[in-house]
Parts: C-alpha cells; structure tokens; sequence
C-alpha cells in the first residue's frame, strides 16, 4: 500500500506531482478558459460578491493564507483567513455578497462543519474545497470543488495542501475571469505555469537527500524557525506546525517582517532558522528585505536554511545551506518552497524513530468540536 515507501507520508509527499496535476485536470476549455461547472452558484450572485472569508483549521487554514494573496491579487476581492472555531463563536460580518470558502481535506471537521452552518444562517454563499467525495462539508455547502489527491492516509496533510492551494487558485482565477476581461492575459499565463508545476515538483523532490543530511546534522535540535514573506508567510507557518506535528520539536513560524519586533530576540548562536526567499520576479524589494533578514540572523549567529529559486546566488553568501527550487510565478511558488520543510519534518521524526504517519495526539480528522 506504501509503494514501497517507508511510510504513508513519504509516499504522499511523492504522490504530489499527481495530486497537483489532477486538481488541475478537465477544468480548462480548449481556448484554455477555465470550466469550474462544479460551482454551481449563480454566477449573477458570483460577479456581485464582495467579499470572502475562508474558514479551516490547521494546514488547510494555511492554504487558506495562500489563497488570500492571491485571490485578493487577481480578483480586487477582500479575502479573510479564519480558523473555523474562532469564525463559529464570534459574531462575524457576513451576508448574501460574502462568498465563504471552507478547505477540508476530510471533509469531517467538526470545527469547520460548525463555521459553514453558521455562515449559512448568515445568508452567505458557501463553497468547499474538499478532498473527500460526499462527505460532510461538501454535502451541506452551495457548492464543492473537489481537490483530487486521492486518499491521504499520513495524519500530517501533505499531498492535501497542496491540492488545496491549487483548486483555490482555481477559484480565484475563475472568479478574477468572471469578473472582466482585464484579467484574462494574467489569469492564462498563470494557468499555463500551472501545468508546469508537476513536473517542478519533480524536481523538489530530489532534494530529499540533501535534506536528509541536513536533518541528521541538526538532529538533536530543540528548536527552529521559519521565516517567511508574503505567500512565503504561510509556508513557514506549514513547516513549523509539520516540525511540532512530527517530530515535537518546538517550532515557530514568523512573517520575517516580523523579526526586529520581537522573534529576534530569540536569535542566539547555532539557532535553527529557515527562510523562505521570494522570487525575484516583479518584487525585487521584497527579495532585497528578505536577504537582510537572512543576514541579520546570521549576524547573530544563527544557523541559516535557505530556500530559494534556482539563480538566486544573492542568497549565499548569507546561508549557510541553501536548497533551490524551480522558479516558478512568484504566487504559485508554495506549491514548491513547502516541499523540503515536509521532508525535513519527516527526516527529523524518522531519526527520532516516531511514527511518522500516526503520530501521538492526533487524529487524521477531528470529528468533535
Ligand atoms: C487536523 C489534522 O487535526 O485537522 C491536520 O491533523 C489537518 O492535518 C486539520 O490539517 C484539518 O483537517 P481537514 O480534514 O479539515 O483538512
């Protein structure tokens, strides 16, 4: 059943050039325009939405995050990101024009399942992002768009997220297409360098070695973090929230922004850091930030893991490893910069010989509030 993996999540992390590219498969038209027929709301009450909410809880809040800089990008939409819990028991804004957007990869979660029923009462139009053919969520919201990762069977969410952040970047750029033609060169291009992320991550997936030696020379680590930027931002949340799931290790995320207001007081030498570096393409000021984070770590004496695209020689002199990945559009790049932190989660619980796909206190879906 593994395929020859040593474990459920090792596999599903290389299920995911399949996961990806069955997400985005028979959702196009031959002139390339993107056919969401699953959404079958209104597209009158589509066009006239003016805001949306996405409602999940745990990594697929964070793809939530993802699809928030995105669709707000590509479709001049307020997008806000709410863990399901916090969104059911407070007294949010919501109405006929907002569109919520709830992502489970079961389909089951009690927490979200509460937050779509309370959306409904609201009047608001609800559409899931689901990995689960008739579960819950999807049967008692407006619409499902189906994320085709198969089953996931590891309780960390791998080859789920990222399908989640593909079908709502799917979302998105339909909505951004419903919404005028200024999009339509945007929403092609991006399209196109969708079908080219396959065979990227293909290529991520080599460097499981590398991060393999990595893990084994930071074994005894008791703490790490992640820094990360823009869509960036949410990935190194996701490595983080992997690092505690698998291998209860003490992990943050931060925004690298973030850092000289407060996390850089945590900066002392030998100190485990990721940073995920942007591309350089279109936010050359945002790449220029991020290197001075990477330096002002560094300075302090941490022990910098860098993951950038391929080209980027800024980043070295800073880093004390780096791990490229494809360059890709600076919004799609998620959907490679998680794959070493996945790895390097697995690596790290492997060696400290926890069970990687059960691990303690878990469960794969949380079916109680
Ligand atoms: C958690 C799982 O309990 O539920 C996570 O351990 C998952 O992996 C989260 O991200 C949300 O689950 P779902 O099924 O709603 O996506």
């Amino acid at each position: 059943e593994k395929g020859g993996f040593a474990s459920f999540m090792d596999k599903e992390i290389h299920d995911q050039p399949q996961a990806v590219a069955d997400t985005l498969l028979g959702r196009m038209d031959a002139d390339g325009k993107l056919t969401l027929d699953e959404i079958h709301v209104d597209e009158t009450i589509l066009k006239s939405i003016d805001k949306m909410i996405v409602i999940a809880c745990g990594t697929a809040a964070y793809a939530g995050q993802v699809a928030k800089y995105t669709i707000e990008h590509w479709c001049r939409i307020p997008v806000e990101v709410e863990l399901a819990h916090e969104f059911r028991y407070r007294d949010p804004v919501v109405n006929e024009k907002t569109l919520v957007v709830a992502v489970s990869q079961s389909g089951e979660t009690m927490d979200t399942i509460m937050a779509v029923r309370h959306a409904r009462q609201q009047g608001a139009k609800v559409v899931a992002i689901c990995n689960t053919y008739g579960s819950t969520i999807p049967r008692e919201s407006d619409a499902a768009l189906y994320t085709h990762a198969g089953p996931e069977v590891a309780v960390a969410s791998t080859k789920a997220f990222l399908s989640q952040i593909v079908a709502c970047y799917l979302l998105g750029l339909y909505l951004a297409q419903l919404r005028g033609n200024k999009f339509t060169d945007e929403v092609r291009v991006i399209l196109d360098e969708l079908q080219q992320i396959p065979e990227k991550i293909e290529k991520v997936l080599q460097l499981k070695e590398q991060v393999e030696q990595l893990a084994r020379s930071v074994q005894n680590t008791q703490s790490v973090l992640f820094l990360g930027r823009h869509v960036g931002y949410p990935v190194a949340l996701e490595g983080a929230l992997k690092l505690k799931e698998l291998a209860y290790i003490h992990a943050e995320g931060f925004a690298a922004g973030e850092l000289k207001h407060g996390p850089i007081a945590l900066i002392e030498d030998g100190q485990l850091v990721f940073i995920i570096v942007p591309s350089r393409e279109g936010r050359d000021s945002l790449h220029a930030k991020v290197i001075s984070n990477i330096q002002e770590v560094r300075a302090r004496g941490a022990n910098t893991i860098v993951i950038a695209e391929e080209g980027d020689e800024a980043v070295k002199e800073y880093a004390s490893e780096v791990f490229y990945v494809p360059q890709t559009p600076t919004l799609l790049a998620p959907l490679l910069t998680t794959i070493p932190l996945q790895f390097f989660a697995m690596e790290l619980a492997t060696m400290k010989g926890l069970d990687v796909d059960q691990p303690r206190n878990l469960a794969k879906s949380v079916t109680v509030e």
